[in-house]
């Protein structure tokens, strides 16, 4: 039972990332956005990310123009009732995912259709237990940029069949050809259990004034290999999303590496968001 029709809920970053990556591989997508204004800007990233991928000679134009005919944005939520699967990849906040996944769960008309969420920190079961329908929840963690990168985090829930995720294995692996690894329904998962620590160490090594933005990530892009420093890539990920993971994962187990530090919380109600908002670490102009 291959699926054929996906919906994608939120069309930011990562949204319109997973749009992209879906419509290449030929499914059907249906993005739903808030607010008119958000859903042009959705469809704005997603147009330049596949004119990105034809300039660079990754995508022939034939294949872009019959990704952007697969993909249709919308503000409404009803538009999801015939999806296959619907991923959730609204803002990192668990009272606006819960909910979704309310609403989502009585618009499915499919029986065996699947609700995965692409959150990184907020218990899956939670999401599953507001749906209504909790063995056909789980999260599905993809990476910024979603059409670049390889991984896919695959996290059932306690309350997840073995049905559904052998459906997302199959969905991630042959349908979209990425590479899925399992993990257990704990905030921050894998990647970033391991990842946000380091971020918010070297926003309090940046904020202690102990180096600038620069030497800090030249530290680790030419010490250590790294495609990019650690304050370029909390500019990349998005400060809010950053600080929401880490209060996530600060809940679950009080371990203080991952409370966000106060320039983090600041630069945040500044609304210096990173990349997305022009200003982060480092200007965007
Ligand atoms: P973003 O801020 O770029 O996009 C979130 C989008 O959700 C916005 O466009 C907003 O208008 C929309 N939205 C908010 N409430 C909504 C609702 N009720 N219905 C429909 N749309 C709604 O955030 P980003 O970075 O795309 O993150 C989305 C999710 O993906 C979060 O759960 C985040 O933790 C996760 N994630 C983020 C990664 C990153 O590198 N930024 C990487 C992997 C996962």
């Amino acid at each position: 039972m291959s699926i054929e029709r996906i919906g994608v809920v939120g069309g930011g970053l990562m949204g319109s990332g997973i749009a992209e990556v879906n419509a290449r591989a030929g499914l059907s997508v249906v993005v739903v956005e808030v607010t008119e204004d958000a859903a042009t800007a959705a469809h704005g990233r997603i147009e330049s990310s596949l004119q990105r991928a034809v300039d660079r000679g990754k995508l022939s134009e034939t294949d872009r123009d019959a990704a952007l005919d697969a993909i249709n944005v919308t503000t409404d939520l009803n538009a999801l009732a015939d999806r296959q699967l619907v991923v959730e990849a609204a803002s990192e906040k668990e009272s606006v995912k819960l909910d979704l996944f309310t609403r989502i769960g009585q618009i499915l008309q499919d029986p065996d259709a699947i609700l995965a969420s692409n959150t990184s920190s907020i218990p899956i079961v939670k999401l599953g237990a507001a749906s209504g329908r909790a063995d056909r929840v789980m999260g599905v963690h993809f990476f910024n940029p979603a059409p670049v990168m390889k991984l896919v985090e695959l996290i059932p829930s306690l309350t997840t069949s073995d049905k559904t995720l052998d459906r997302m294995r199959g969905y991630v692996s042959e349908t979209l050809g990425k590479q899925p690894i399992d993990a257990t329904d704990r905030a921050g998962f894998i990647v970033n259990s391991l990842l946000v620590p380091y971020l918010l160490s070297a926003i309090r090594m940046y904020e202690a004034g102990y180096a600038s933005a620069k030497d800090i990530d030249n530290g680790m892009v030419l010490g250590c290999g790294h495609p990019m420093g650690p304050l370029a890539l909390s500019d990349l990920i998005g400060l809010d999303t950053i600080k929401a993971i880490g209060e996530s994962m600060y809940e679950e187990f009080k371990e203080p590496l991952y409370s966000p530090p106060p320039l983090l919380d600041r630069m945040v109600d500044a609304g210096l968001l990173g990349k997305k908002s022009g200003q982060g670490f480092y200007p965007y102009p």
